[in-house]
């Protein structure tokens, strides 16, 4: 076993001890008013409990003990692996990348396009993928990464990119997108990179092959070249995005 495989085994032991412990926790959990709207509810839950509903616990302010435990300055790789459910699909899209030649910019795109879906949010993930990488990648990274949000919907024969069966099949024969995003495609037509995002959705691989033998071995060098991970942790560098790395690590913090 290498040094970070055991490591890693350690972690995974730690967390599960972490998880056991907390089943009865000691601390009160709220929920954000998005979260409730995933349940097509509204408002925050957690505000203005009584002392007995309290029954002496206190809200949140620190990490969600139910979630893997965080190093105290995590970097972009410490998020895949304490806050996504697997990689799969980056990876498997960056190999893809890989394995055609791409320039380090195309693969380093290619692994982050979906960053937003692997542990933020669905909705829009083009836009808040690119956000959230945007001090950390050069500007046509991210620039790309959030044109794939449309581009997706768009066909481009010139380099064999057809509209995507799956998205027939999750959203309907008759589905149109918005005006926002067919306004965006037609921005992004123009635009000098506009190829760098078409390969994003040309390597975009929809073949979920939970069996793919892919991992991030081949991209560390290549993050570490082009993702300028902050000296004090995503999160704590001040950056006009850090907040969003913060609430991540935790999302049931109180305020
Ligand atoms: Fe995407
Ligand atoms: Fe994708």
């Amino acid at each position: 076993m290498t040094a970070e495989a055991a490591q890693a085994s350690l972690d995974e032991r730690a967390d599960a001890l972490e998880r056991k412990m907390s089943d009865e926790l000691d601390v009160l959990i709220s929920k954000s008013a998005l979260f409730n709207m995933a349940d097509g509810e509204l408002g925050a839950v957690g505000m203005g409990l009584d002392e007995t509903t309290k029954r002496g616990k206190f809200y949140l302010m620190a990490d969600d003990p139910r979630l893997p435990q965080m190093p105290a300055k995590p970097t972009l790789l410490d998020f895949f692996r304490c806050r996504a459910r697997g990689s799969n699909h980056l990876l498997q899209s960056a190999t893809h990348a890989l394995k055609a030649g791409m320039e380090e910019k195309i693969i380093l795109a290619c692994l982050l396009h979906d960053i937003s879906n692997g542990f933020f949010i669905k909705s829009d993930h083009g836009y808040w993928g690119a956000q959230l990488v945007e001090p950390y990648v050069d500007e046509e990274v991210s620039w790309a990464i959030r044109a794939h949000q449309a581009l997706r919907f768009f066909p481009d024969e010139s380099v064999g990119y057809e509209y995507p069966v799956l998205y027939t099949n999750y959203f309907g024969e008759d589905y149109e997108p918005d005006q926002y995003i067919k306004d965006a495609y037609q921005r992004a037509r123009k635009h000098k990179w506009y190829m760098t995002a078409r390969l994003i959705t040309v390597h975009d691989i929809y073949s979920f092959d939970p069996k793919a033998v892919v991992s991030w071995e081949p991209f560390i060098d290549i993050i570490g070249r082009n993702f300028r991970q902050p000296e004090e942790g995503l999160g704590y560098d001040n950056s006009p995005v850090a907040h969003m790395w913060r609430t991540i690590r935790r999302p049931t913090k109180y305020l």
